[in-house]
């Protein structure tokens, strides 16, 4: 079936209209992947493909956001992604502040609420006040969040709430699953109803490990540069089809 197609619109009266299959998730999370291979094929170096892959996040958020989601986190850098070479670790590392410096008050003015997780003091000093200066500037947005996942790690995640609840000094007896989310860094969101990973692989790489429980998971074969309205539509298509039952009997 042809994708119908969208309003050029950003704040659309009906995202059906839109060509956004209802219901929407409230909150998709996804693993951009395949910046490499997007850069291979063409002959270039990786970060070519990650250059790429940052330009094409701006348009993403704008989709998402007229289909209603309202929360959209994006895994731009794994704590694992360290062990990459040391000069597309720093590429990965300028682009993020070079991303943040030019579209942070176009994504203000267009209603982002912007969120970070992972360990940010892997950062250096600028880039870190960069951040944190993004999410004080947006925090009173409400048209959508985004969550920003840098330097995250799910297990990582899990050690750091743990941490927290000994340094507490909570006891064993008072520790129940509410008390673990609500130390993880995404205390206060929603978890994801949707996970999407480009590129073809079915791992979730450290992801959200604790959050995506019950995650539906949806991936495509599309190059992270090259992922945009058609497979949006497939993904939130595919997404209303699901029936989500939580280990409960539904018929
Ligand atoms: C995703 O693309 C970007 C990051 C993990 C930072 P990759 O760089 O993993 O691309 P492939 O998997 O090598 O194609
Ligand atoms: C996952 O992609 C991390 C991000 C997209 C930031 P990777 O390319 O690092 O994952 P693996 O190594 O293929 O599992
Ligand atoms: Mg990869």
């Amino acid at each position: 079936m042809p994708s119908p197609s969208r309003a050029s619109t950003t704040h659309p009266v009906d995202p059906a209209e839109n060509g956004c299959a209802p219901p929407p998730p409230q909150h998709v999370a996804i693993i951009m992947d395949g910046n490499g291979r997007w850069a291979r094929a063409r002959g270039k170096d990786r970060n070519f493909g990650h250059r790429a892959g940052t330009e094409n996040i701006r348009n993403i958020i704008r989709l998402f956001g007229e289909c209603d989601v309202r929360y959209l986190t994006l895994y731009a850098f794994s704590t694992e992604n360290w062990s990459r070479p040391k000069s597309e670790v720093r590429a990965l590392t300028r682009l993020i502040g070079q991303v943040l410096k030019r579209e942070v008050k176009k994504m203000h003015r267009e209603g982002v609420r912007l969120h970070h997780i992972g360990r940010l003091d892997a950062l250096d000093e600028g880039l870190r006040r960069q951040v944190q200066d993004a999410i004080e500037l947006t925090k009173d947005n409400e048209r959508i969040n985004v969550v920003l996942a840098w330097n995250y790690g799910g297990r990582g995640e899990i050690v750091d709430a743990v941490r927290q609840l000994i340094t507490e000094g909570m006891g064993a007896e008072a520790i129940d699953e509410q008390a673990i989310e609500s130390r993880l860094y995404t205390s206060g969101l929603p978890d994801p109803d949707l996970v999407i990973r480009t590129a073809g692989e079915m791992r979730l790489s450290n992801f959200l490990v604790w959050q995506a429980a019950y995650a539906e998971f949806w991936s495509t074969p599309t190059l992270w540069p090259d992922f945009g309205a058609a497979e949006i539509d497939a993904a939130l298509s595919a997404y209303a089809e699901r029936t989500r039952k939580f280990g409960a009997v539904v018929e």
